[in-house]
């Protein structure tokens, strides 16, 4: 059995993550980790803070702190909101952590060995007032492709064109607005991708199965062509340039490009998850050397699409440039954005909800299910509050919560607070079984195959497929005549909740742990993947005790849903 690697594109430092980033790689991933593990795939799932570049400087400014002392206070910040949106990370490391320092001084030195890293003199954009070179986001300006006046340096946020700092139109200073500003000319290492063009193509055609959306944005480079790139920039903080060990002359003001690092800390993760491990010694390297045991391992890349090319051509050059037996990944899942009311989720504009504001509203497992069930992943997609509290009451509460409660609360009201006996499955159970045996098939292969919207669309009809049970098998009435039918009714509705505890777990974990509580069941033990509904609804034997489910969705009500509006700025509804 392959073992399974799992990483999410690295959250940037500069903040809480809002809707829109978990869903684009955190919360699939997750739910992928969390469905393999209860498969009895051994799953190692990766993810960390990315925190070098000029966001984190920026940032790190404005909140008046050094580098160093934002990105620890904000790594905290984000594992923390992590952890409570039940995201199952193995490790969260951090990209500025020494693992990955030691990583890229390797890549660069070996790629530079290759003839793949060439020293060559750069034009940059020149701040007089700041005494400093302005890389990347120091600088903004006109974009000379669509005229927006507020573009930066490395893109344009109105067309999505990537920038070079030197192509702005009346550029001036983020640090100081001043315009004061020339181009001079300074060295940097540039990693050679031209000369990886071939054997960059001739490694994505190995990958048919790749999701359309990868595969077409990795094709779309390829065919403009690679181009070499600077992998240093004028900045402080960062991985310092280095040769044979010691600062690389002309390069002490210099670290190595934020989007060079990062992706390697993928790998450095992996290592500090081992020195993590109680005897520090855990083997991270069988998980990423091919030539130490990682030829088992399937590696599966989530992300956003604005991160595709950096994973499908800029990754696997510092990765394959270097001929050294590194594990690359085998299936890359990409998703579209996730909108706010049609417009884009902000960061920088704090337009949109964010991970901490989300569960000052609503519980995780309500935002995990909304978002994944409605995630975009054949086109964007819109996050609108009227359509969350619809998906909260309808799905959530009248149908899973719903089901829950009003069975428990029945069989505790005329059979007691444990399952009868009494009666056996009959005709209305083999075709139920046989329904769920099909849905339980697809909704398997859907989340196997990543396509969550699918897959959820088949949980949610398992869950209603336990309410029209319920209105067949009508234990209400029946249990005035004959009594044993009843219970068998009732014992075949509480294992569906056990069955729909672990069905769930991958996609709202919270819920499912309080679903298996009831009947006191240990979840991590009951969470092993049902493959035969036959055999799940005898999980729970005639008996059996349990306490009444607590109420597990509280719906929206029309007040809330205003004040929400009110508080997040909502634009008119579109749906
Ligand atoms: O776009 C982003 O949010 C980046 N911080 C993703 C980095 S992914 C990986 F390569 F590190
Ligand atoms: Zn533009």
């Amino acid at each position: 059995m392959p073992r399974i690697l799992i990483t999410s594109a690295l959250p940037y430092i500069n903040g809480v993550k809002h809707l829109g980033n978990l869903v684009g790689s955190m919360l699939p991933a997750d739910v992928y980790a969390r469905f393999q593990r209860a498969r009895g795939q051994e799953v190692l799932y990766i993810c960390a803070t990315d925190e070098h570049g000029t966001p984190a400087e920026l940032a790190a400014r404005a909140a008046g702190q050094t580098a160093e002392e934002y990105c620890t206070e904000q790594y905290e910040v984000q594992k923390r909101a992590g952890e409570a949106f039940g995201l199952s990370f193995d490790h969260f490391g951090r990209s500025s952590n020494l693992p990955n320092h030691r990583l890229t001084q390797h890549f660069a030195a070996v790629l530079e060995e290759k003839g793949l890293i060439q020293e060559r003199a750069d034009k940059q954009v020149y701040s007089i007032d700041d005494q400093r070179f302005l890389p990347d986001r120091y600088v903004e300006g006109t974009c000379p492709e669509c005229g927006h006046e507020k573009a930066r340096g490395d893109q344009c946020d109105n067309c999505g064109r990537l920038l070079d700092p030197v192509e702005l139109i009346n550029p001036y200073s983020t640090i100081s607005g001043s315009r004061n500003l020339e181009t001079r000319e300074t060295k940097h290492l540039y990693l050679l991708q031209s000369k990886m063009q071939d054997r960059i193509a001739e490694w994505v055609d190995d990958h048919p199965d790749w999701p359309l959306l990868t595969k077409s944005i990795a094709h779309k480079w390829l065919k403009e062509g690679l181009r070499d790139r600077a992998i240093t920039r004028d900045l402080y903080w960062g991985i310092k340039v280095e040769k044979d060990g010691r600062p690389r002359s002309g390069f002490e003001n210099k670290v190595f490009y934020v989007w060079f690092d990062a992706p390697i800390e993928y790998l450095g993760a992996t290592e500090e998850w081992a020195l993590a491990s109680p005897d520090g010694n855990r083997d991270w390297r069988s998980w990423w050397r091919l030539d130490e045991g990682a030829e088992d391992v399937r590696y599966v890349q989530f992300m956003g699409k604005d991160n595709v090319a950096f994973h499908t051509v800029s990754f696997p050059c510092t990765i394959l440039g270097t001929e050294e037996p590194w594990k690359t990944v085998d299936t890359l899942k990409s998703l579209n954005w996730l909108t706010w009311y049609g417009g884009k989720f902000s960061t920088s504009e704090n337009r949109g909800i964010f991970m901490d504001q989300a569960l000052e509203l609503l519980p995780a497992d309500t935002w995990r299910w909304h978002l994944m069930a409605n995630a975009p992943e054949s086109d964007d997609a819109s996050f609108t509050l009227e359509h969350f509290a619809s998906v909260v009451n309808k799905d959530l509460a009248d149908v899973l919560g719903n089901f829950v409660n009003r069975i428990t609360r029945f069989c505790a009201a005329r059979f007691g607070e444990a399952v009868p006996e009494g009666g056996a499955f009959g005709e209305v159970e083999d075709r139920l079984i046989a329904d769920l045996g099909q849905r339980i098939k697809a909704y398997t292969d859907a989340l196997e195959a990543m396509e969550f919207r699918k897959a959820f669309v088949e949980l949610r009809a398992i869950w209603v497929a336990g309410n029209e049970y319920l209105q067949v098998a009508a234990p209400w009435t029946k249990v005035k005549q004959d009594k044993d039918a009843a219970a068998a009714s009732v014992r075949c509705a509480l294992n569906l909740i056990v069955l729909y505890a672990a069905l769930s777990r991958p996609v709202i974990p919270f819920t499912a742990d309080k679903m298996f509580a009831v009947f006191g069941l240990d979840s991590e033990a009951a969470s092993r993947w049902p493959e035969n509904a036959e055999q799940a609804l005898q999980t729970l034997q005639p008996g059996h005790e349990f306490t009444p489910a607590p109420v597990l969705f509280t719906k929206v009500e029309d007040d809330q849903l205003l004040e929400w509006r009110e508080k997040f700025g909502a634009p008119r509804a579109d749906k």
